[in-house]
């Protein structure tokens, strides 16, 4: 059993599954796309219900509307940003990979919230740094951030630019597993992940949650 792991993950705490079994709420068509992508051959990079649904409700409690999807495998979390934002809000998903984009696509349309997807495929630092660029800094409500691990210290920088005060930016992964607290494990991604969580405990440019849900969830709200 482990300590630190996503619901659907089949070594999850029990009391994960008590909770998840009665709190998490999905449409048929997420439930479909998370079986579809539950075939997929790197389905563990599927964010986690509990995680997704929590991002679900912080955007309906602050009424986001734009929102930024940094790594977006098979839709999964675009999909739930979606459905939690108003008909004229805008999802700006970004990935390198159209294969993985490509299973989730389908679904998109199905619920009826293509449209509010915005796909840019293309380095996330790359695509950060164009919204900027065209003067969107500020504009943002909702960050989640599920790309590569390396960047996600660029990642912090640049959203925190695009965000809006009161925004909020969610870093999944932060605890790797749990990784993060056994110093024999020195691989380059959960050395980042240290790096990173340290430095976000002392950001004073937002107020911190750090929660222990799914593989870990950092919760940074812009002041
Ligand atoms: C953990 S998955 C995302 C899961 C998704 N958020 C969900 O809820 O199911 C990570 C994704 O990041 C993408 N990725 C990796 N490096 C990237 C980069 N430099 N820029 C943009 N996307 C990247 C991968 O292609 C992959 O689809």
């Amino acid at each position: 059993m482990s300590r630190v792991a996503k619901s659907y993950y089949s070594d999850a705490d029990p009391i994960v599954q008590y909770v998840t079994e009665r709190s998490i709420r999905m449409t048929d068509v997420q439930k479909k796309l998370k079986e579809e992508t539950l075939k997929h051959p790197r389905s563990r990079m599927m964010g986690a219900p509990e995680v997704v649904q929590l991002n679900t409700n912080i955007m309906h409690a602050i009424g986001a509307k734009k929102v930024l999807d940094v790594g977006v495998f098979t839709g999964v979390s675009a999909l739930a940003a979606a459905l939690a934002i108003p008909s004229d809000g805008k999802v700006f998903a970004l990935d390198i990979n159209d294969d993985f984009v490509k299973v989730g696509k389908p679904f998109w349309k199905e619920a009826g919230v293509a449209h509010k997807i915005h796909l840019h495929l293309a380095p996330a630092t790359e695509s950060l740094q164009k919204f900027i660029d065209n003067g969107e800094s500020g504009t943002f409500d909702f960050a989640f951030i599920d790309a590569d691990k390396l960047n996600y210290d660029n990642y912090h920088e640049l959203c925190l630019k695009l965000m809006r005060p009161g925004g909020v930016i969610a870093f999944d992964n932060t605890l790797r597993s749990g990784a993060v607290i056994d110093e024999t494990d020195q691989s380059e991604n959960v050395v980042a992940m240290r790096k990173l969580n340290d430095k976000l405990r002392d950001d004073k440019r937002c107020n911190i949650s750090f929660l222990n849900i799914g593989d870990g969830l950092t919760l940074l709200f812009k002041k």
